[in-house]
């Protein structure tokens, strides 16, 4: 058996797995997923979905990964039930995927990082262009993608842990900085109004699916991140408050990273808010543009620790994106870490290149398809976005959460979490997961799934 490794302290574990949910979905979809959906009434629903439906599949997918001391797949085997193992290779599918398409974007931010250094604000007028430069954003991907191979290639405690407690107090830093910097700009209130006092009339159901898919997705669960860190974590330590603290940190620094946006939005705008609903473009195409407003080089610098923050924060999340599947061959097929790691990341930066080239670049995958009804098409990147993050995800955590209500079995799931939680037995978690995880909570997912495919692929 291959040298598995553990986290060398529950405070080297919570930076880690803290990492892997802080990252793009925080600070480049939060913001414009919140600017879409109507602002307010879109966090409020986020932060239901995150405390009350994600925080007990991150709980479960702790206990699972735990108890079994396995990956993704390997955890249903060791438990006995290998023919659920099905739902871990769910899982391994969702990260190589999840990965291909997000370290292009990490990319673009990474190339980013450069281009504020060298003053370059103009970058606003063309992002288009920007990402059709194939073989200089192809080059920022690789070496973005091979920074994560090389940690990942380290181990868990030496480069996983050691990496994430290093870049998650420094991103902290910037953005409180940045915050504070925004919040005296002219018309930052506007901004602030809209990301934080609900307008009830724009709750809508594609508010609802959105939110909970950025849930899910902030949260990096569904897909077995937190069976595998799981596996490396400490008998003694209490699942419940660790899960809640990665909850925490997660939702604070989404709206830490709201309360830095939508400031600079409402500075932009003149407090008109034009543009906040612009979509995915919103942070490569309004901040610049705003760093541009600054000048000069105290523009680059603001610019250059804006896009290093969300580079830090995105590696720490495709750590463990690509921990995933390599956990999965070093247990498995008993192959050595670091050549998992170098093989694996070569692999999914294949599958990553129609993503990269559908930015404008290649006609075939910029149009890739057009769903049923539909009247615009879907480039090859959001497809798998739809399919990855916004089915696979859902639906691994129905199925996570069913497997464990009915097939390991609550008394199981029980179990395991009270090891390191004196008094869990009488507590209030153990109440409310008794009550959600046998039926609403996996059943509540699955529709969602069911629902988000009806409508997105086929016109429902
Ligand atoms: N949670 C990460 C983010 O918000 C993305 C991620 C998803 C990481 C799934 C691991 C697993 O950017």
């Amino acid at each position: 058996m291959a040298v598995r490794g553990n986290f060398s302290s529950k405070l080297g574990f919570i930076a880690a797995a803290a990492g892997s949910a802080v990252g793009l979905g925080n600070i480049w979809g939060f913001p414009y997923e919140a600017g879409a959906g109507g602002g307010a009434i879109f966090v409020l629903v986020y932060l239901f979905f995150c405390f009350a439906l994600c925080f007990p599949v991150m709980l479960t997918e702790l206990a699972i990964g735990r108890k079994s001391g396995r990956n993704a797949v390997g955890a249903f085997n060791a438990l006995g039930h290998r023919k659920w193992n099905f739902i871990g290779k769910l899982g391994v599918l969702s990260g190589v995927l999840i990965l291909s398409f997000y370290n292009v974007i990490a990319g673009w931010a990474f190339g980013y990082t450069f281009e504020m250094a060298a003053g370059n604000f103009a970058i606003t007028e063309s992002f288009r262009a920007y990402t059709t430069d194939i073989f200089a954003v192809g080059g920022y991907g690789l070496m973005f993608m091979i920074c994560t191979a090389f940690i990942v290639s380290k181990g868990v405690s030496a480069g996983i842990e050691k990496a994430a407690k290093i870049l998650m107090p420094l991103l902290i830093v910037m953005m409180l900085s940045l915050i504070i910097y925004a919040l005296f700009l002219p018309n930052a209130m506007a901004g602030i109004k809209f990301f934080l006092l609900p307008d009830f009339t724009k709750l809508n159901l594609s508010v609802v699916f959105n939110a909970m898919g950025q849930a899910f997705f902030s949260l990096s669960l569904g897909m077995g991140t937190f069976i595998t860190y799981g596996s490396y974590i400490n008998k003694k330590d209490n699942l419940v408050t660790s899960a809640a603290l990665i909850t925490l940190t997660d939702v604070g620094i989404a709206i830490i990273a709201g309360l830095m946006i939508f400031p600079l939005i409402g500075f932009v705008s003149g407090g008109t808010l034009s543009g906040v609903g612009r979509g995915p473009e919103l942070i490569f195409v309004t901040l610049p543009y705003i760093f541009g407003e600054i000048g000069g080089s105290a523009g680059s610098i603001v610019g250059m620790a804006f896009f290093s923050l969300l580079c830090f924060a995105a590696l720490t999340s495709t750590v463990s994106l690509l921990e995933v599947p390599v956990a999965y061959v070093v247990d498995e097929f008993k192959m050595s870490r670091k050549k998992a790691a170098w093989l694996m990341s070569g692999i999914v930066y294949l599958i990553g290149i129609p993503s990269l080239l559908g930015n404008g670049y290649s006609a075939y995958f910029s149009e890739f398809i057009t769903y049923v009804n539909a009247t615009t098409s879907t480039d090859f990147l959001n497809f798998i976005v739809n399919v990855a993050n916004d089915s696979f995800l859902p639906l691994g955590g129905s199925l996570m959460v069913f497997f464990a209500a009915h097939i390991w079995k609550k008394q199981n799931l029980d179990a395991e979490i009270a090891i390191g939680f004196e008094g869990y037995q009488d507590s209030f978690i153990r109440k409310y997961l008794h009550f959600v995880i046998p039926f609403l909570l996996p059943a509540t997912l699955f529709i969602i799934f069911a629902m988000i495919v009806l409508v997105t692929f086929f016109g429902f």
